[in-house]
Order: C-alpha cells, then sequence, then structure tokens
C-alpha cells in the first residue's frame, strides 16, 4: 500500500501531548509543535485494522501477553537486524522508560552511579535522578559537528565500585549517531571488564538514515549479550507511542529474572487491550511503512539541511544519522540556553525541545522533530527565518 506522508492530520482534541500540551511543555501555547518524539503521520493500515478488529469485541478486561508477541519480536529483530533471538528472552513492557527505572533500581542502590552520555533523552536522567542515585557523566565529545565517545573517560567512570549499570541511547537521541561495530564493543567490553549492566535503548533502531545500519550491541558476542538488556519498541517507528508496547530482550536469565522481580514489585508495567494486536501488526505486516518512511524522512533532512545553509547559516544541522529528530547548533547565533529557548519558542512561535533539557551539553543546541509533512517544516522554518532576519543574525 502506498503511504502519503505529505497528508495533514488534524491531532488537536485528540489528547494529543505534542499539539494539546504544547503551551505546558514549552511555555507557549501558541508555538507550532516540534517537540515530543512522536510523528504526525497516520500509523500503517494494518495496525489500524488489527486495532479496530479489537475494539469490535465489545469487552476490555485484563489482557495477557501471548506467544505471537513473542514471535513478532523474533521475526522483526532478526529480519531487521539480522540477530536471532530465543523466545524465552523476550520481555513485555508497556515502555522503554519504565524498563530504563525499574533497572536502576534493582541494579543500584540509592547514592550509586548511573552511566549516562549527556546531551541525552533527559528520562535517561531522570531515571537516576528520581531515584536518589548519582549522575556519571560520560559526556560525549563534539568535534567537526560529529559526537562521538570518550572511552577513556567511560573506563573511568565504569571502574567505580559505585557504578552498577550504564543507559546507553543506540542511536543515539538527540545526537543522532548510529554507533558503529567499533565503538559499541567498546562500550560493551568496558562494561563487562567493570562488572556494569549495559541497557541499551534501541527505540530508534528502524530508523536509520543516509545509508547507516544500526547493530545491536549484544548480537555481537554472546558475552555481551549476557550482560546487557536490549530495548526495542515499534513506537517510534510506527507511531504507536499511545499503544504502549515495547520488547525487551534480555538474554542473561539472572537478569531477566531481577527485571520481571521487580516489574512485580511496582505492579505498573500491564499492557492494555489494544498493545499486544497493534505490536503484532506492526512486526508482522508493516515493513513496507518503514520503507517508505526513511525516504520521507530522509527528504525532510535534506530539506532543512539546504534550507538553513542557503537562509541562516548560524544554525547547522548536526549530520543525521537515524531518527526523525534534527539537532541544531545554534553556537554561532550567540544565543545559549534559556535565551536560545526563548528565541525558538516566544520570538519565532516554534515549539522546538529545549536543548538544555538534555543537559546543559545540550544548551547551544535546539531539537526539532521533523516527523512531520514536510509542509508543517517549511513553515516552521519561514517563522524562524522571519526573527533570524529580524534580528539581523
Ligand atoms: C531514546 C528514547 N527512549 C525511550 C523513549 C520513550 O520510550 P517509551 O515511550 O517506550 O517509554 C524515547 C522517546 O522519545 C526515546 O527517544
Amino acid at each position: 500500500m502506498k503511504y502519503n506522508f505529505d497528508e495533514h492530520i488534524e491531532r488537536k482534541g485528540t489528547q494529543c501531548s505534542k499539539w494539546d500540551n504544547v503551551g505546558a511543555r514549552t511555555g507557549n501555547a501558541d508555538a507550532l509543535p516540534v517537540w515530543v518524539a512522536d510523528t504526525d503521520f497516520s500509523c500503517p493500515r494494518p495496525i489500524l485494522d488489527a486495532v479496530r478488529k479489537r475494539a469490535e469485541h465489545p469487552i476490555f478486561g485484563y489482557p495477557i501477553v501471548t506467544q505471537d508477541f513473542r514471535d513478532a519480536t523474533i521475526h522483526w529483530v532478526g529480519k531487521r537486524h539480522g540477530w536471532k533471538l530465543e523466545s524465552d528472552w523476550i520481555v513485555y513492557a508497556s515502555g522503554i522508560v519504565p524498563v530504563l527505572n525499574t533497572l536502576v533500581q534493582q541494579y543500584t542502590e540509592p547514592g550509586d552511579e548511573v552511566i549516562i552520555q549527556r546531551p541525552v533523552y533527559h528520562p535517561f536522567g531522570y531515571a537516576v535522578d528520581d531515584n536518589n542515585r548519582v549522575i556519571s557523566d560520560n559526556r560525549l565529545l563534539y568535534r567537526d559537528g560529529r559526537y562521538t565517545i570518550d572511552f577513556d573517560d567511560l573506563e573511568r567512570r565504569a571502574s567505580s565500585p559505585r557504578a552498577g549499570i550504564m543507559l546507553f541511547c543506540s542511536p543515539h537521541n538527540p545526537g543522532g549517531r548510529v554507533w558503529t561495530e567499533e565503538e559499541l564493543r567498546k562500550v560493551a567490553e568496558i562494561c563487562l571488564r567493570n562488572n556494569v549492566v549495559l541497557v541499551s535503548d534501541e527505540i530508534h533502531s528502524d530508523l536509520v538514515l543516509f545509508g547507516h545500519r544500526h547493530i545491536p550491541a549484544a548480537s555481537l558476542d554472546e558475552r555481551y549479550a549476557m550482560n546487557t538488556v536490549t530495548c526495542f519498541a515499534p513506537s517510534k517507528t510506527f507511531n504507536i507511542a499511545g499503544l504502549r508496547a515495547s520488547g525487551i530482550v534480555v538474554p542473561n536469565p539472572e537478569i531477566r529474572a531481577a527485571l520481571e522481580l521487580q516489574f512485580k514489585r511496582n505492579r505498573t508495567v500491564a499492557q492494555n487491550s489494544f498493545s499486544i494486536p497493534a505490536y503484532v501488526a506492526a512486526y508482522e505486516e508493516c515493513e513496507d511503512y518503514l520503507t517508505q518512511l526513511l525516504p520521507y524522512l530522509e527528504g525532510n533532512m535534506r530539506f532543512l539541511d539546504e534550507f538553513l545553509k542557503a537562509n541562516m547559516p548560524k544554525i547547522k544541522l548536526v549530520p543525521p544519522e537515524s531518527t526523525f529528530l534534527a539537532w541544531l547548533d545554534c553556537r554561532e547565533t550567540g544565543l545559549t540556553g534559556e535565551s536560545l529557548n526563548d528565541f525558538f519558542i516566544h520570538e519565532c512561535k516554534v515549539g522546538v525541545s529545549r536543548g538544555n533539557s538534555f543537559g546543559s551539553a545540550g544548551s547551544d543546541f535546539a531539537r526539532v522533530n521533523v516527523g512531520c509533512p514536510r509542509a508543517t517544516l517549511e513553515k516552521a522554518m519561514n517563522m524562524i527565518l522571519e526573527q533570524y532576519r529580524k534580528r539581523g543574525m
């Protein structure tokens, strides 16, 4: 089936975080929202059909996780990422953020250190702070418009007796990197050597652009697999974050038992009646949607890059390797932190994600979600351009 990503679909009034909550989240209710990481595209037809079919049954009592959930995960991860999973390894979770929090609780004590790499998706930091653990920031290096890992610093942090776990974003949000095999091996080795459990958040792994290739770190070596929790989900790929379904791959039975025990203690990680039908349809029937989505996203990234180069050279697109999240380097504008946020959100009235919400390493940046019709992106860019010119930047 042919999908039309240019179609504008009105989302206001659908309890939609991006459009209905833009005021509360960005500070300007009139801003054009390009913040939260879902797309403005319809999800694929087979998912709509699966949800409708389930909705036709009139009872929405307690659901269970069925084998087809595991089979669909095996199918998708094998086909897209070349990693052959075993059924027992796969655990259902309602989302990846709950898994990050749960593993922090299970593998560290209050006061212990959790390694993250800022600038990074802000709930990584919340998972540490909210559980009274300490952030050990293996800050990414930013050189020539590209993020890389400071491995010496990572080794030092991992060797701390108080470091129990590393939350790793692969591919990386917001920096857009798709980590290479060499980088992944180094991260996995350092964690293994230092007895640090590696939690690899691979929620963006399907959205890999411009010829890059995603590799699940755990797939590289059985030893890594035994020390890694890999988090997959169809939520970003197919725009079904609201249906709450993710597949957590835990080959090590001890780590799996620890995760499941903590889930049980909290009793919060259940699915709803639509989660599994949507998840199975996504991973079994929707590959053609992804095949069409990727070139559209590449087109939006290219448009953005060319627009900035032609009109606003002081704002630069960090070369995107993955995700629908564009990370804008604004260092040359002379604005930083809240003044930069104010520029975008209040002057331009474009509801970007605030760069400094990803940690102070993001203070000179803004994140723009290009998972929208090109016309919306063009509108946002023209709104920014008008103020850029007004300020004589
Ligand atoms: C890296 C990353 N992990 C997790 C999530 C959200 O996970 P979930 O909605 O499954 O809790 C996001 C959403 O933006 C993300 O970018």
